[in-house]
């Protein structure tokens, strides 16, 4: 086991642990980020180690084949817990991986330079592996504790941007206790919001229970499937307007974050909003469009409110900042994602392309910035 390594440079390869399935809803959709990075990934600079989560949390070592892992209509890709696992030290001086295989001596895989997490959702996009990393001074890619969890957090997150000044829809929230305390008074606080109103869990993402809900006798189902999610939900007024994005990558040094070209991704059939099957499964359901046809006024405070969002978080490395842009024009902030969709063909990546920054020099920035960063408090 080494102490102390040569840093990374021309004479060494950078050490990657690319970290993706996960507990959360999103386990696929995270697997298949992983199949796109580690196909993308530059061989020659960096040596790569994939690193599953299975759905039961087990972390396990995993074969380095992109294939296996993507997400289409007929193969929903997967983690398998009862793989070689992975212990990831959790005490500050340990850097290196080991693999424990029944019956056999612990095998270390090695000091790790940078984690780079392609986990969606909670137990992953929210903190809890950014705190891990954090006890064992290793550093990640993308976002610490604090801005991962109430990015992560749909009422947190609002609470957060009405503080900053950003423009946000009216909404309710319903806490686990008012809910069990009084579902029919947790219903009715919602009334103001007017109808149709969107139910969400309050941590989730990939429109995982999310509904539209056009008016009161749809919203006690609505709000038990989004508790099944999480016990927090948020209930929003429908907005009606398009949805425009926005990428927001972290400066070097003391840069400000530099935004991205918009892009909007747009239902165009057969959905009553952007939901899952429409993110992932139907390719010919949704259009991305980028850049987003708006006017250059619309861009230019498209692109400041996203890096000002970007610091109110204390955001760091990445993350896409979703919008609504009414027909009267006014841009509301519906929210943020720290790990946004990471392939390809994903908004967050084509926005940069359509910026001038490729998939594969995507990646590379997004580690020289994780490298960057001290570790500890930042
Ligand atoms: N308040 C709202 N008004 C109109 N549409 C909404 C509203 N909230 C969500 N939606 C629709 O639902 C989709 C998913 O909601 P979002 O809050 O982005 O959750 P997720 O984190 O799962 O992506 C949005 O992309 C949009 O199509
Ligand atoms: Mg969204």
């Amino acid at each position: 086991m080494s102490s102390q390594p040569a840093a990374p440079g021309p004479d060494r390869r950078i050490r990657v642990a690319v970290v993706f399935g996960g507990r959360s809803s999103e386990h696929a959709v995270s697997c298949s980020t992983a199949a796109s990075v580690l196909s993308a990934i530059d061989r020659t600079r960096y040596d790569v180690i994939p690193v599953g989560i299975a759905r039961d949390g087990h972390w396990v070592l995993m074969p380095d084949e992109p294939e296996p892992l993507r997400l289409t209509a007929t193969n929903e890709p997967a983690v398998d817990g009862a793989r070689p696992a992975v212990v990831v030290p959790t005490s500050t001086g340990a850097r290196d991986l080991t693999v424990l295989e029944p019956g056999e001596v612990p095998r270390t895989l090695g000091r790790v330079d940078v984690v780079f997490p392609l986990l969606h959702g909670p137990f992953g996009e929210d903190g809890t592996i950014q705190g891990m990393l954090d006890l064992a001074d290793i550093r990640y890619v993308g976002s610490g504790v604090a801005a991962s969890s109430l990015m992560m957090d749909k009422h947190l997150m609002k609470v957060l941007f009405a503080s900053a000044g950003l423009p946000i829809g009216p909404y309710a929230v319903i806490t686990d206790r008012a809910w069990r305390r009084d579902p029919e008074a947790a219903m009715a606080s919602i009334q103001p919001l007017g109808w149709p109103v969107f139910v969400k869990p309050a941590r989730a993402g990939s429109s995982m229970g999310i509904a539209k809900v056009r008016g009161p006798h749809e919203l006690r189902a609505a709000i038990e499937a989004a508790r099944e999610h999480d016990p927090k939900v948020v209930v929003e007024a429908a907005v009606m307007g398009r949805e425009i994005e926005c990428g927001v990558l972290e400066g070097h040094g003391t840069d400000p974050p530099r935004t991205s070209a918009l892009g909007e991704p747009a239902v165009v059939k057969g959905h009553e909003f952007y939901d899952y099957e429409a993110k992932y499964l139907a390719d010919d359901d949704v259009r991305l469009t980028c850049p987003a046809d708006v006017p250059p006024d619309v861009v230019t405070r498209v692109q400041e409110m996203s890096a000002r969002a970007f610091e109110a978080g204390g955001c760091e490395g990445l993350a896409r900042v979703d919008f609504f842009y009414t027909a009267g024009g006014d841009l509301l902030v519906n929210e943020v994602n720290t790990l946004p969709g990471f392939t390809p063909t994903s908004m967050y990546p084509r926005m940069w392309a359509a910026s001038g920054v490729s998939y594969a020099e995507l990646i590379d920035e997004l580690i020289a910035l994780a490298l960057e960063r001290r570790v500890g408090l930042r």
